[in-house]
């Protein structure tokens, strides 16, 4: 059940060459014992999903993976106008949102497409096109590696924000076992971000558009711009949209007229792509890294790139769109290293 000495590209979607000293599958609650004892006696320990938004920067890694593969889907519930429905964190993402828009189910059909699986969902609230995992997620059941108990945590607790839950920078003892996701039964479409209107817009047969519909639509949009895994690593958006206060945007769009940004909670959410083109980063290659030619945003690994180049490169964009928009873009994947 554990392997050693593993090279985890064949596990990850960066494709980086990196041996780790231990692999463990994670499929069942003794699995997770097992795991807890060793995360008493003090060992290091990553918990891996679907490996989509790791990025492991040394040659190798001196700790122990834990992939969690458990798997399972069951209705909880129903009223007249949502479904309750329990999945296993190690199922497929895109698979789960697949097999809900089949069923005429909606609330994440915007959500289509994203790699990695079900318990990585709430770690960094995924979001796209207008909706984010935060807007179906009931609750997360986790599993404590310190006391070896399971208990629910609900929506509120979670406080998820923009890419950010409460287990983005846990301590590491909590492992993401089960999650709850209420569903809607009447559809009506998110039109909320502009890429996906307009191909919505022109649909003129409007009964077509179901939860598979729109699922269908996200995936076409998201192939166009998103580099391929299988063809060029990568582990999809690097950095965040960094969020800044409106008097910051109006000062930057009295020189950048066409600036891209987008209403947030607080202040004004600026496309991080857009920053990263202006620095004249889309499509630029370094070695064996470079940022995607179709989206600014994803650094891609053109071959054996090593995590010293990932790091040079991504401190030199950060440092660049600091220099020209003061503005600091933070990285959004999870790069892993022994320290
Ligand atoms: N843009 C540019 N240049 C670029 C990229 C983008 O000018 O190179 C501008 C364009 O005007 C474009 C706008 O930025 O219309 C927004 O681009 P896009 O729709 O690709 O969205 P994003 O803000 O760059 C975010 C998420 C993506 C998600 C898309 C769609 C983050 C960090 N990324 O990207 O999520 O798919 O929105 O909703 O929030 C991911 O997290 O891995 C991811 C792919």
């Amino acid at each position: 059940m554990i392997e050693k000495d593993v090279d985890i590209k064949e596990i990850t979607t960066f494709g980086l060459s990196c041996k780790v000293k231990e692999l463990m599958r994670i499929k069942t609650e003794q699995d997770l014992m097992l795991l807890s004892d060793r995360y008493k006696a003090k060992e290091k320990i990553y918990i891996l999903g679907g490996g989509s938004n790791s990025v492991f920067c040394e040659e190798e890694y001196n700790g122990m993976v834990a992939k969690i593969e458990n798997k399972g889907m069951e209705k909880i519930s129903e009223d007249e106008d949502n479904v309750i429905i329990e999945v296993s964190a190690g199922q497929v993402w895109k698979d789960f949102v697949v097999d809900c828009c089949e069923k005429g189910l909606s609330n994440i059909e915007n959500l289509a497409a994203i790699p990695g699986v079900v318990g990585a969902a709430p770690v960094q609230n995924i979001g796209a096109y207008g909706q984010e995992a935060k807007d179906s997620i009931v609750a997360c059941e986790v599993f404590d590696m310190k006391t070896k108990t399971f208990y629910w945590i609900s929506n509120k607790d979670c406080h998820f924000d923009y890419r950010y839950s409460i287990f983005k920078y846990q301590e590491g003892n909590l492992v993401i076992w089960k999650v709850r996701f209420s569903l809607k039964k009447h559809f009506s479409v998110n039109t909320s971000y502009k890429a996906l209107k307009d191909v919505i817009d022109k649909v003129e047969d409007k009964s077509k558009i179901t939860p598979s519909f729109v699922a269908k639509k996200v995936t076409e949009i998201r192939d166009s711009k998103l580099p391929d895994p299988k063809i060029l690593g990568n582990v999809g958006s690097f950095f965040k949209n960094p969020i800044i206060s409106q008097d910051q945007y109006e000062q930057i769009k009295k020189y950048y007229p066409n600036i891209v940004s987008f209403p947030a909670k607080e202040g004004v959410k600026i496309s991080a792509g857009w920053l990263i083109e202006q620095c004249g980063y889309k499509g630029k290659r370094v070695g064996k890294v470079g940022m995607s030619e179709k989206q600014a945003l994803v650094m891609v690994n053109y071959g054996e790139a090593t995590g010293k180049e990932i790091t040079a490169f991504a401190n030199a964009i950060i440092d660049s769109v600091k220099n020209m928009f003061n503005i600091q873009i933070q990285i959004e994947a999870h790069l892993v290293s022994n320290h």
